[in-house]
């Protein structure tokens, strides 16, 4: 879908101007809402916390596709990012799919614009393409296979030793992912602007102050980070990771949000977050952050913004998603 113009629309409908009354409830009128529409609502440990705990089912990228398509509900509000609901949509074109925010994008899909990414491709046609779920419904139409940060490792050797393979868009978690599979594949050259701002110094003076810390990341931060982190996994495998390991103080390397919930399964233990570079909020995602509660509730009380798609792209797109669910179902992976 053309985001800026569907944007302009919902501004000259003055739907960006709403207000929300302040002395309504917002979470027992989302839940309302959810009765009589027969929705779900689907949020990304990225989220903040109201919306976490609004949520009929929080999860990684991976248990989030999941649960999109095995869903009943007739109504999917994705608290999350464009490439997230678009997934979603792309998996139930029937239902109605709804992002509280469309200017939720993510700097990491557009790290590869289709154009270009179609060039390189053709320039290796002897290579299959794996792409991170983070890439635009075009860029999955181009993929013979979706991954995501929990599964990434079992798609890849689901390939034969000697396939070459272009891994898109995330060149750090593609470059991990040589390490751990001992592949070699063609990187494409892009990156997630928030587990890129890590301060290896910063993260290594806080390891002095607090030695008995460990350092948990995803596989999207630079190389140097995932060098010192004793845990690198998806959001899930790190908070499973957090609830379970015997040690009680973690430095965390991923987005800001999933504190909320580390914090929530294991209440007795201190969760610090990786410092940026600068003194900025750099590890909160800025698009992850656009969706408030108010705009959830907006969202579900109006039908709107509503993701819509190209029905041949949606075609295109579907089926390196579901080789990917298939993959991923046989080796029992959940998200
Ligand atoms: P996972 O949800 O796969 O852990 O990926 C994190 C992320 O950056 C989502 O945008
Ligand atoms: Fe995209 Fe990074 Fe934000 Fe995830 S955290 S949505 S990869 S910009």
């Amino acid at each position: 879908m053309n985001i800026s113009k569907a944007t302009e629309q919902l501004e000259q409908n003055g739907y960006l101007n709403l207000e929300v009354d302040a002395q309504i409830d917002l979470f027992a009128e989302i839940e309302k809402l959810k009765k009589e529409k027969n929705a779900i609502v689907l949020a990304h440990y990225y989220q903040e916390s109201d919306i976490q705990d609004v949520a009929d089912y929080i999860g990684d990228s991976l248990g989030l596709a999941q649960k999109a398509q095995s869903t009943n509900a007739d109504m999917i509000v994705f608290a999350g990012v464009h490439f997230m609901a678009e997934t979603a949509k792309i998996l139930n074109p029937s239902k109605k799919v709804l992002l509280p925010d469309l200017k939720a994008g993510c700097s990491l899909a557009d790290s590869a614009p289709a154009d270009l990414f179609k060039a390189f491709k053709e320039k290796h046609s002897d290579h299959l393409v794996i792409s991170y779920i983070n890439c635009t419904s075009e860029i999955k139409a181009l993929s013979d296979i979706i991954c995501t940060s929990s599964n990434a490792e079992k798609i890849i050797e689901s390939l034969p030793k000697e396939q070459k393979i272009i891994f898109a868009p995330d060149k750090n978690l593609g470059g991990y992912l040589n390490k751990k599979t001992g592949r070699n594949m063609l990187l494409w050259n892009g990156a997630c602007m928030v587990h890129e701002i890590f301060s290896l110094e910063k993260i290594i003076k806080l390891k002095i102050r607090h030695p008995e810390a460990e350092v948990v990341a995803h596989p999207e931060c630079e190389e140097a980070v995932l060098r010192i982190a004793d845990f690198i996994g998806s959001t899930t495998q790190i908070l499973k990771y957090t609830a379970t390991s015997p040690a009680n103080t973690f430095i965390v390397a991923t987005e800001t949000g999933i504190l909320h919930q580390m914090q929530k399964d294991a209440p007795n233990k201190t969760f610090i977050p990786a410092p940026p570079t600068n003194n900025c909020a750099c590890n909160d995602c800025p698009y992850m952050k656009l969706n408030t509660l108010e705009k959830l509730y907006l969202c579900m009380k109006y039908e709107l913004p509503e993701i819509t798609m190209d029905e041949n792209l949606r075609i295109a797109a579907k089926k390196p998603i579901v080789r990917m669910l298939e993959i991923s179902r046989k080796a029992g992976l959940i998200g």
